[in-house]
């Protein structure tokens, strides 16, 4: 098939990085993932000694995350001079960052072998992984296959807390080309989602030819959790490290691929993509940009991966506000909101938070803290909120996460939510024998109606009617009762007028697996997406499997219900497709019933998808049938 081998030579032209050898260095691209493969690229050991310097003074990069966010962590943790370090970012030695802040880390850089590098000496502090250490620890100025090369003795999975690994730092000296040029330092700049090599130039004063070049890039593709040299005339400043405020709206360039993770398992996912939608340009794209994207799993919860940063510009954050803009947005809506939402003071958020507290951290930037007795979530954003914000303000239903308060502090907003203590639903569904959480299915097919009740109210009772648009297992939160909320409107958006195509003009966000193909075609959007999203998350609630796994095992998200469907007598099947942890406790008929269902909202055509109102009605009956079924099964 033409097509197919078309997309197989653009990839393999990616993942064969000797291909572009030079003597300036490779970028190494996502094979950094691929823990077990060595071979990959050599690119994965580090940057090669090019012959010219044995030695050079250069920059990292690194991100403020805690608990390395102040001067004396980072510097510590990679090795670096912690007065240079302060000097280089004009603060204090003392001084504690912003999470996510861009900190420069100077250090001297040296030939080790065949490559450069900055030794740094890493103690284990949690059970991890060497790709956990590389990826979340160093956020990939290092590599997993880096780090098992030079501690030999060690392997990934008999690590001790405490223990001491050399991590080597990739970074680079300048070749002869770059130093005749000009070149005096290239940076390891650590990529970052919605980054792209032009952007990246302009903000650190570089040649975008030049940057291409010293990464010997094929192409113009890079990936969060990667290093990317930039060469520089002078050292980096302060000012490059804030974040740019969003391009103008011109055309943003094509999606192009980056490359890939895991060979083998993402091309299930891609044939899959092919089949499912037929023949055209677009696909070509699409299908590259999702399989390079698609399911990088390091560990079995992966949080799925969402794709607006393939589509360049529109997504990026916006611009910090300023206090006094902030404040009048604060104003404006507290006008009209102001019994139903509370304007909190920074320090009362400290105070509940224990002054934002790793012992008080949930994940990402989200924390949980008592105010006034009661337990809240706080999320810390630095976006544009205002669309979340008037949203839910609006909103009161037992199945959508409430929204208590807000809060803007030193150009931060920080939302504060209803706090659910059983976590997200994610957390619960994926059979895993180890983790001793478990969901019965009377629960299942209560928290599914909770979240089908939810979404009815946001497709039919709010005005103008909304779409979630992000609906998946991590977005659905679960209380002490476990039942189910809704969370996460960040990409939420009102289902009028929405009928326009998509051009690559427009953008398309969500996440991988849950989005219905008429979005991913033509970025058409409609309540009926929910309604697809909403089947996947049921597959995954009865099959206790992730949708990767699924695209893993099956080419079609049918071909897994088929399997089940067709079969009359069904044993085996029937096994093989439930969740082993509800060790057959089901009610078959009902099971089956669903099966239909989830089969309805897959439909390709979304008029012939249930409406969600629909989908309350027959959940419902299934929920009190279920019941019953409990009662007669004690
Ligand atoms: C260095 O520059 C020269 C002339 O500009 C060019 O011919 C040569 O290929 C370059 N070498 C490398 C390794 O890029
Ligand atoms: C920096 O952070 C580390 C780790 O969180 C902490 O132990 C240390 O006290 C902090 N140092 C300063 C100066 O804040
Ligand atoms: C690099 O090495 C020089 C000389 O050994 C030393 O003075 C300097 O502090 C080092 N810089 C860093 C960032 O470690
Ligand atoms: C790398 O780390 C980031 C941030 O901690 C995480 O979001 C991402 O999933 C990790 N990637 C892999 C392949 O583990
Ligand atoms: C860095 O560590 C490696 C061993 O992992 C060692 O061979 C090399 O000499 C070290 N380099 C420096 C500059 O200390
Ligand atoms: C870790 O495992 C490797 C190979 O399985 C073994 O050679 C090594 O001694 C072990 N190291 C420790 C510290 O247990
Ligand atoms: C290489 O080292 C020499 C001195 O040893 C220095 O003059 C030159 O600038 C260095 N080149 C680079 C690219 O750092």
């Amino acid at each position: 098939m033409g097509l197919l081998s078309f997309i197989t030579v653009v990839i393999l032209s990616m993942l064969c990085s000797p291909c572009f050898t030079s003597a300036q260095q490779l970028y190494v691209g996502q094979a950094i993932t691929d823990c077990n493969n060595p071979d990959i690229t050599p690119a994965v050991f580090g940057y090669e000694y090019n012959g010219v310097n044995t030695s050079c003074q250069t920059y990292l990069t690194f991100r403020s995350n805690p608990p390395y966010n102040n001067v004396s962590a980072i510097s510590d943790l990679l090795a670096s001079d912690p007065s240079q370090l302060s000097e280089i970012n004009e603060v204090s030695e003392t001084e504690t960052f912003d999470t996510n802040r861009l900190v420069i880390v100077p250090v001297n850089c040296s030939r080790s072998g065949e490559y450069y590098q900055r030794n740094t000496s890493y103690v284990i502090k949690e059970a991890a992984g060497y790709l956990f250490i590389s990826n979340n620890t160093l956020q990939g100025l290092t590599t997993c296959q880096a780090i098992a090369n030079q501690n030999p003795g060690l392997t990934s999975s008999n690590l001790s807390i405490g223990a001491r690994l050399n991590a080597p730092l990739r970074c680079a000296c300048p070749t002869k080309n770059q130093s005749d040029l000009g070149i005096k330092y290239l940076m390891s700049y650590l990529v970052a989602e919605g980054d792209e090599v032009s952007l990246i130039s302009q903000r650190f004063g570089a040649d975008t030819k030049l940057t291409s070049e010293a990464n010997s890039l094929p192409n113009t593709n890079i990936n969060p959790f990667t290093t990317f040299l930039v060469p520089l005339e002078n050292p980096p400043s302060v000012s490059q490290t804030i974040e740019p405020p969003p391009p103008p709206l011109s055309p943003p360039p094509p999606p192009t691929p980056t490359s890939t993770s895991n060979k083998s398992s993402s091309k299930t996912w891609l044939y899959a993509l092919i089949g499912a939608l037929g023949g055209s340009a677009l696909i070509l794209v699409l299908g590259i940009v999702f399989y390079c994207r698609v399911f990088r799993r390091s560990k079995k919860k992966t949080d799925s991966i969402t794709v607006s940063e393939s589509f360049g510009a529109f997504e990026k954050p916006q611009e910090k506000k300023t206090d006094q803009e902030s404040k009048d947005f604060l104003d404006s809506i507290s006008a009209d909101i102001a019994l139903s939402l509370k304007t909190y003071r920074f320090q009362e958020l400290q105070n509940a938070t224990n002054n934002f507290s790793t012992s008080n951290w949930i994940k990402g930037s989200v924390y949980c803290g008592t105010i006034n007795g009661d337990s809240a979530a706080i999320k810390k954003m630095d976006g544009d909120v205002s669309k979340e914000i008037n949203l839910l303000h609006k909103i009161n239903h037992s199945n959508l996460i409430r929204l208590s308060g807000v809060c803007f502090s030193d150009g931060y907003w920080y939302l504060v939510y209803e706090y659910a203590a059983n976590g997200p639903l994610s957390d619960w569904i994926y059979y895993d024998i180890n983790d001793g959480k478990f969901l019965d299915w009377g629960q299942r097919i209560q928290i599914l109606l909770d979240v089908a009740t939810g979404l009815n109210y946001l497709h039919s009772y709010t005005t103008p009617s909304h779409v979630h648009k992000d609906i998946k297992s991590s977005n659905i939160l679960l209380d002490t009762d476990f039942r189910a909320k809704i969370a996460n409107f960040g990409m939420a958006r009102s289902a009028e007028g929405q009928e326009d195509h998509f051009s690559l003009t427009k953008h398309i966000v969500g996440t991988i697996g849950y989005m219905a193909p008429e979005y991913l075609e033509h970025g058409l959007v409609s309540t009926k997406l929910d309604v697809y999203a909403f089947g996947v998350l049921m597959l995954e609630t009865l099959t206790g499997k992730e949708v990767a796994v699924l695209y893993e095992e099956n080419k079609h998200l049918s071909d897994v219900l088929n399997a089940v469907l067709k079969d009359e007598d069904g044993q085996e099947s029937w096994r093989n497709f439930m969740d082993p942890s509800l060790q057959e406790r089901y009610p078959s008929e009902l099971a089956k019933f669903l099966v239909k269902l989830i089969d309805n909202c897959l439909e390709k055509n979304p008029a012939v998808r249930p409406a969600m109102d629909e989908i309350v009605q027959l959940l419902s009956r299934t929920m009190n049938n279920s019941m019953a079924w409990e009662l007669s099964n004690v």
